[in-house]
């Protein structure tokens, strides 16, 4: 689903009670995913508001812990993201058998995540990593890698990325400022995803 989504948002978000609606929002945008973020003692309840949904893919993001790839997973996360590699949260992912998105920055912390099974993988922070360039770099030695561009993307600069044949799909939060979160602004996301989905819609189709 997110490869068909093609655009993720990362939310970090106060009031699980919006959660529904949001989710509304971003689908009713051309958006059926979101990654909701631990960094808020919402967030777990949050997920579960929305976890089962059909057609709309919720995940966690910023998992950096065993313990919470078990908390996400129990509140209904079908994928975890992460902004770093870390083994022991990448072998607690598999043995529930969900997707795990991890974050690298450099080419060791590729290979690391290679060798432990990993292929779709998130590269943040995306723009102060080196951007478009960088992805293009990556590429070339880690062919199989299928790349998730995050932090710093914008509906100005999501097209780019997403031409780039070694790219599924970009996350980012653009889509869901943190002013629209808080005053449970369901109209601006929807207005802000729909101009997000149509910014990467000449984008090339997703591999
Ligand atoms: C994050 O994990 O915060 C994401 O990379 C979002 O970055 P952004 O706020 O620059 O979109």
């Amino acid at each position: 689903m997110l490869h068909g989504s093609r655009i993720v948002p990362v939310v970090v978000i106060d009031d699980a009670a919006f959660a529904p609606d949001l989710a509304d929002a971003l689908a009713a945008g051309g958006i059926p995913c979101a990654e909701i973020t631990l960094r808020t003692p919402a967030a777990l309840d949050a997920i579960r508001a929305v976890a089962g949904r059909p057609r709309f893919a919720v995940g966690a993001g910023t998992v950096t812990t065993a313990a919470q790839v078990d908390a996400s997973v129990d509140a209904g996360a079908t994928y975890l993201v992460s902004p770093g590699f870390d083994e022991a949260v990448a072998e607690r992912a598999a043995h529930h058998g969900v997707p795990f998105i991890p974050g690298v920055a450099t080419a060791t912390e590729i290979q690391r995540a290679i060798a432990a099974g990993l292929d779709h993988l998130k590269v943040f922070p995306a723009a102060a990593v080196g951007g478009v360039p960088a992805l293009k770099a990556f590429a070339g030695p880690f062919p199989d890698v299928r790349f998730l561009p995050s932090g710093g993307v914008s509906a100005a600069n999501a097209a780019d990325y997403l031409a780039l044949p070694s790219v599924f799909a970009v996350s980012g939060s653009w889509m869901v400022p943190s002013t629209a979160l808080a005053a449970r602004d369901a109209d601006t996301v929807r207005a802000l995803s729909a101009a997000a989905t149509a910014a990467v819609a000449a984008s090339a189709p997703t591999r």
